[in-house]
């Protein structure tokens, strides 16, 4: 007896290896090292959605495709998630870079009014056009390199209209349909001058004026349109948020409907990751100087540990989040690349994925896992990051036959080809 034929848009044979983990959802502890390696591979896709996948002798016999697309063996894997940047901002840090290597610390920048409030005022003396200008060319580079889909926050406006121009800035780029954009709300990323040192003031306007501005905007964006929530953040450290002002922020912002999540313990251990987690936050991001305690509170979560590799990278120290303590404490450890002109210039996901292989010891396989279905989970995405039936054709084929080529050379692009939604970008 032979199989029923698949009716397909496009078959992609002669699949060096068809890599991507197995069952569903966060792959959390010891299983982050699972991944399910087809040597020999083809996948089907129609109408954007992957159909089939697996060996192809037993699989492209039976699929009846209008387009077939050889891979001449190279390695395909699910397409990258960023799932936390800072992607839209004007101007650069490019100053504040070399006082950093003459021995300025980033932290006593912000409190001197550099850093997050230097990218602010450029920012406000931006038009939504011109943050959207600036930042397509960062968005078309990370997905040079395999990011399909990539989170976006605002947090460089921090007054409503500068906040909202930001949100509006978010959502024009993702119309132009380059990447799935996933917005999140960051007005608390630090405190405006206008407030002087008068933090809790600020806060006040955050809760009272900036998130329901926020709110409304999203409810009449293309991103409500498509069912896509918006995120609420909070940078919670001393020299930013407390963690009851970061508790008040993401607790403002789920009355509106928005999803938490929480940049915590980059610098101190206040205690943000456990009042994160009370709040259920799909994510808690940064966790360089996460204790071992709050290391065993992600892993007893259902919270995603997003680490951030290429900032301590950028900062040149070995201050990186312990991703195997994490790990085996049973968390669920997602990569991105945090990009920001201040702590991560980066635009690259394999490169931070390469760097966690080197500098947090994670395997190949824990790293690829980290930047795709963790990371979709980060997002609180399940039609993504697998390469399976029934999920997105979200796809990047390497160079290389050896899909670790992904995380084993850096500085080049390991990514010849990507496709989005089942179309080559
Ligand atoms: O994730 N730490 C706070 N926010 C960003 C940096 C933003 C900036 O420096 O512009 C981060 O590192
Ligand atoms: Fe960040």
């Amino acid at each position: 007896m032979t199989a029923a034929p698949i009716a397909a848009d496009v078959l992609i044979d002669n699949i060096g290896q068809l890599v991507s983990a197995p069952g569903l959802g966060a792959l959390r502890g010891s299983a982050q090292a699972n991944i399910t390696v087809t040597a020999d591979a083809a996948l089907a896709i129609r109408a954007g959605v992957i159909v089939a996948a697996g060996p192809a002798d037993a699989l492209a016999p039976r699929v009846r495709a209008q387009t077939r697309i050889d891979a001449e063996g190279r390695a395909v894997c699910p397409g990258l998630i960023d799932c936390h940047t800072h992607l839209v901002y004007a101007g650069d840090r490019v100053g504040e870079f070399e006082q950093r290597l003459q021995g300025a610390r980033y932290i006593d920048i912000l409190a001197a009014g550099g850093g997050i409030l230097h990218t602010m005022r450029q920012t406000r003396a931006a038009s939504v056009e011109a943050l959207v200008a600036q930042a397509r060319p960062r968005l078309l580079a990370l997905r040079e390199s395999g990011v399909t889909t990539v989170e976006v926050k605002t947090g460089y406006g921090l007054d409503r209209a500068s906040e909202v121009a930001m949100f509006e800035a978010i959502a024009a780029l993702d119309a132009l349909d380059l990447c799935d954009v996933i917005p999140t709300a960051l007005p608390a990323h630090a405190t405006p001058p206008e407030f002087r040192a008068e933090r809790e003031r600020y806060v006040e306007a955050v809760i009272d004026d900036i998130l329901p501005a926020l709110a409304e905007a999203h409810a009449r964006s293309r991103f409500a349109a498509r069912g896509r929530a918006l995120g609420v953040d909070a940078f919670c450290e001393r020299e930013a948020f407390s963690v009851e002002q970061s508790r008040r922020v993401l607790a403002a912002g789920r009355r509106l409907g928005m999803i938490p999540t929480l940049h915590t313990d980059q610098f101190y251990a206040l205690g943000g990751i456990e009042m994160a987690l009370a709040l259920g936050a799909r994510s808690c991001d940064h966790l360089e100087a996460a204790a071992p305690e709050d290391r065993a509170r992600l892993g007893a979560s259902a919270s995603i540990a997003v680490v951030l590799p290429a900032c301590a990278f950028n900062f040149g120290n070995t201050a990186f989040a312990d991703a195997r303590g994490l790990l085996a404490a049973g968390a669920a450890v997602a990569i991105a690349t945090d990009h920001n002109p201040g702590s991560s210039p980066c635009l690259s996901l394999p490169l931070a994925m390469a760097i966690a292989c080197r500098y947090q010891r994670l395997t190949p396989a824990e790293a690829l896992n980290a930047a795709t279905v963790n990371a979709a989970a980060a997002l609180g995405l399940s039609d993504r990051g697998r390469l399976m039936a029934g999920q997105r054709a979200d796809l990047i084929m390497l160079h290389a036959s050896d899909w670790r080529h992904l995380v084993y050379g850096f500085g080049g692009n390991p990514v010849a080809r990507v496709m989005r939604a089942g179309r080559f970008v």
